[in-house]
């Protein structure tokens, strides 16, 4: 198994444990949307494609585990880097990108390093995308407004 199956097996074993439906049904669309999303865009930006997968699996997991989203950056930063800890397939330097990725993602407003920035653009272009008629949340949409250019650029050069 790889290691992004790893961390999706983990996940998937809080997750199934949830109590309520509607909770599970949302943490696997939210975690595995992000995680695509986050891979789309590492592909599109030249970054490394199984962390962004990862940070994206890990990034709200101390929430849906929880049902709390309370400081839930913070708290899904420590969750994620003592589950990387725990399973042994991620170098320090790797969990360290990780952790900080998950740290900083609810900061929208603020431009960070490239995987941060990554993360957050994930899960920017996740919600959008689940329902495209909603107006984004008033911290995602100068974020989602530059998605947009982004992606319109690319059309036209292509
Ligand atoms: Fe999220």
């Amino acid at each position: 198994m790889n290691r992004l199956e790893s961390i999706r097996r983990e996940v998937d074993s809080i997750l199934l444990h949830l109590v309520s439906d509607e909770d599970r049904r949302c943490g696997f669309v939210h975690l595995y949307g992000v995680s695509l999303t986050a891979t789309w865009l590492a592909e599109r930006r030249g970054l490394d494609v199984e962390l962004a997968a990862v940070a994206g699996m890990l990034h709200d997991l101390a929430t849906y585990a929880s049902g709390d989203s309370t400081d839930h950056a913070r708290r899904g930063s420590e969750l994620a880097t003592r589950l990387l800890n725990q399973l042994g397939l991620f170098s320090r330097e790797e969990i360290a990108a990780i952790a900080q990725a998950i740290a900083r993602h609810s900061d929208k407003a603020s431009i960070d390093g490239p995987m941060d920035e990554l993360l957050k653009d994930a899960d920017v272009l996740h919600h959008w995308l689940y329902d495209p008629a909603l107006p984004a949340q008033a911290s995602h949409a100068e974020r989602r407004g530059r998605l947009r250019e982004q992606m319109a650029r690319r059309l036209h050069s292509e």
